[in-house]
Order: C-alpha cells, then structure tokens, then sequence
C-alpha cells in the first residue's frame, strides 16, 4: 500500500468538511492523512476539531486585516505546510483569497470547495445568493484554486434543488450534506492520481 497522501487544511469556520475528510479516513475510504490545520480565526471550532484528533492546529496571524491574506504571511504558510510534508492543501471555508507565492509552492495542489454549482454565486454566502436570486438549483463545486475568487478549474460538481420554502440557512443545510461526501470523493481521487 502506497504511503497515505498528506493533507493541509486552511479553514476559518466550523470546520465540518475538515472533519468530513477525517471520517472518510477513518473510515478507510480515503486514503490519506491530515498532517496540519491553520486557519486565520482563532475562535474558528475547525481548531478545535482538529486538536481533538491530535491534528496539529494552528492560527494564521494576518495581522489585524480582515479579508486581506497578507503575500509575506502566505509565504510563512506555504513554508510551514512544505515543511510538514503537506502534499495537496484543501481549502474547507478558508475566507481569505489564496494567491502568489501560495500558488506558486503548490502548483495544481490547492482545491477548494464552494457552496454553489460554479460560474454561478462565487464569494461569501451562496447560498443566500441563490435563494435571493430565485435560483430553482444549487450545489457544491470542488475545482483547483487559481488567483481568482473562485474561478479555478472546475473537478467536480453535486447538484442540490432550491425547495420553494427554502432559506437561505436550509439550502446551506442540505448543500453542506453534499460538501461532506464530495470533498472526501475528489480528494480520494486525486491522491489515486497523484501516486499513480
Ligand atoms: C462551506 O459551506 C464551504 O463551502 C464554504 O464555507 C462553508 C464552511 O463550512 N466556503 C465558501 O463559501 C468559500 N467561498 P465548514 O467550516 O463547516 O466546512
């Protein structure tokens, strides 16, 4: 059996896909091993999460910048994944844009995955985007990260229908139960590509 692959986790939340992540290794059907969690909030449970699975976790010091993902900060973080063996970095509600120098240690290893079938509803909450917009349809979008908001080639898609008594918080509900398989699925494919 091939060594697991290794994963970093960049989250600012609860951190509910991390730890579906986690699960599917626990349960065998990804082979793989997350080796670091930061996140730039340090009240986000994702830290906590993380340190109950005896994860090493960490906070993201961005300086006091709300949005901003500071280049000399990003070039400390992808030093810090590289030199703990990180292999394929997941984006799992990390709200910061990811660019240079990020882009340029991991090439084709950052996924992201977004709460909307992308072109449609990029940045903060889209599921409220779709609900306001009238949008019969939604989902869930895994795609490698590039230096845009959200724009990165597409890998794989769920679909979930807008009910018509749907809010924004209930659509969020049911798209988050398709994150939680579809994260798991891609990154267990791509680890299947990477040590082929
Ligand atoms: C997820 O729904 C994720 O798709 C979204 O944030 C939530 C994080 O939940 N990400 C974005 O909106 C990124 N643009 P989690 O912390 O429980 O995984």
């Amino acid at each position: 059996m091939s060594q697991p692959l290794k994963l970093g986790v960049l989250g600012s939340g609860s951190g509910s896909n991390m730890q579906a992540i986690l699960d599917a290794i626990d349960s065998g059907e990804l082979h793989a091993e997350i080796v670091l969690v930061l996140s730039d909030n340090p009240e986000g449970y994702i830290l906590e999460r993380a340190r109950k699975a005896g994860i090493v976790a960490e906070v993201i010091d961005c300086g006091g910048y709300k949005t901003k993902f500071p280049e000399e900060k990003q070039a400390a973080v992808a030093a810090q994944l590289k030199e703990a063996g990180v292999e394929l970095v997941c984006l799992a509600g990390f709200m910061r844009l990811v660019k240079q120098p990020m882009l340029d240690v991991f090439p084709e290893r950052i996924l992201n995955i977004h709460p909307s079938l992308l072109p449609a509803y990029p940045g903060l909450m889209a599921w409220k985007q779709a609900v306001d917009d009238g949008a019969q349809e939604s989902g869930c979008t895994v795609h490698y990260v590039d230096a845009g908001m959200d724009t990165g080639p597409i890998i794989k898609q769920a679909k979930v229908p807008v009910l018509a008594d749907d809010t924004a918080d209930s659509l969020h509900q049911r798209i988050q139960v398709e994150e939680h398989k579809l994260y798991p699925e891609v990154v267990a494919a791509i680890g299947q590509k990477l040590r082929q």
